[in-house]
């Protein structure tokens, strides 16, 4: 009996090389983008339904509430792109909204699960003009056409807080490109805020350990696709609120002085020391309008829960 026949794409290379550049240099830091592997992507959904972290269902209670007035906002024919698209999820609700869009954009680093995505979209709106895009939205992009001055705008939609794993630098490098990619249009952004600690806390050390599994999925990760060896719960979880940086941060903390191996290379690590996987910058609704203003944006509305947990700001983008 033969196997089924089956095709499977693994981007090696970068993995690799920045996971040695990781463990050879302290403090040790890689980039949270490795998370989302096919097993990764998947604990991330399950995060997002996760009782404890209430980002993904407080920005998508907003964006049902306030999606005629985004709809309005954007007036007919307008062009909408989406940065670092993923399932799609929270799209729909403006979709439907929307007055004879030109075009839905969607750009994923993930050609695969992109290209799924958008099947799946197409096939509830089967007269939406879909173009999607294949590649890192902090770069150089190509991007399709914008409509027809008169016509119809060009806006961005980033929900989720994606912002937040940007250093306040970075977040203002992307905000200064997607403004220039925007211009005479606008975006629409969510970020998650400033809170009580005990709630930022609940929400990266879920009771399930769904965040943990996600974290440590990293170190699988590298064994599945790159062969490392280490040894078995060496590891664990770490995520804490730093206050004075307004971050969550997130470690794989080692419980014992262990090695592990990359491609022959060995990485010692002492009891206590970590490996840094992710930050999470959490902002005010003014510190938020103040970066997006030094980027060139004009602040427009924003919506808030009753609990002041989660913003969902629109950014004009003016023409000059
Ligand atoms: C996708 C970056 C918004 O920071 O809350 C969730 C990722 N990490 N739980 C976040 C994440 C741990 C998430 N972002």
């Amino acid at each position: 009996m033969s196997a089924a026949p089956s095709l499977k794409l693994i981007e090696r290379q970068g993995f690799a090389e920045d996971l040695h550049q990781a463990l050879g240099h302290k403090p040790r830091s890689i980039s949270p983008k490795y998370f989302y592997d096919e097993a990764g992507s998947a604990l991330f959904e399950h995060i997002c339904q996760l009782r404890e972290y209430y980002p993904t269902r407080t920005e998508m209670a907003l964006l049902r509430q306030h999606a005629t007035d985004i709809a309005d906002l954007m007036g007919p024919g307008a062009q909408l792109l989406e940065y670092g698209a993923g399932a799609l999820n929270k799209v729909r609700c403006l979709l439907k909204q929307m007055r004879q869009p030109h075009s839905f954009v969607p750009i994923d680093i993930s050609g695969p699960h992109l290209l799924q995505a958008c099947s799946k979209l197409q096939a509830e709106f089967p007269t939406l003009a879909i173009e999607a895009q294949v590649g890192d939205f902090t770069g150089e992009l190509r991007l399709p056409a914008a409509p027809t001055p008169g016509r119809g705008r060009r806006f961005g939609f980033f929900p989720g807080s994606s912002i937040g794993n940007f250093s306040p630098e970075q977040a203002l490098d992307f905000l200064r490109l997607s403004a220039s990619q925007l211009r005479g249009g606008g975006l629409l952004i969510g970020v998650d805020l400033i809170k009580d600690p005990a709630l930022l806390h609940a929400a990266y050390n879920d009771s399930e350990g769904v965040t943990a599994r996600f974290n440590l999925n990293i170190l699988e990760r590298a064994r599945r696709e790159l062969g490392a060896r280490f040894p078995a719960d060496g590891f664990s979880h770490s995520a804490f609120y730093n206050a004075p940086l307004q971050r969550i941060e997130m470690h794989l903390l080692s419980l014992r002085k262990q090695v592990v191996e990359l491609q022959g290379v060995e990485y010692t690590f002492e009891a206590g020391e970590t490996l840094h996987t992710e930050n999470s910058y959490k902002y005010s609704v003014a510190s938020f309008q103040a970066l997006a203003g030094q980027a060139g944006y004009r602040p427009g509305p924003v919506w808030t829960d009753e609990q002041h947990w989660f913003s969902l700001h629109w950014l004009h983008s003016p023409i000059d």
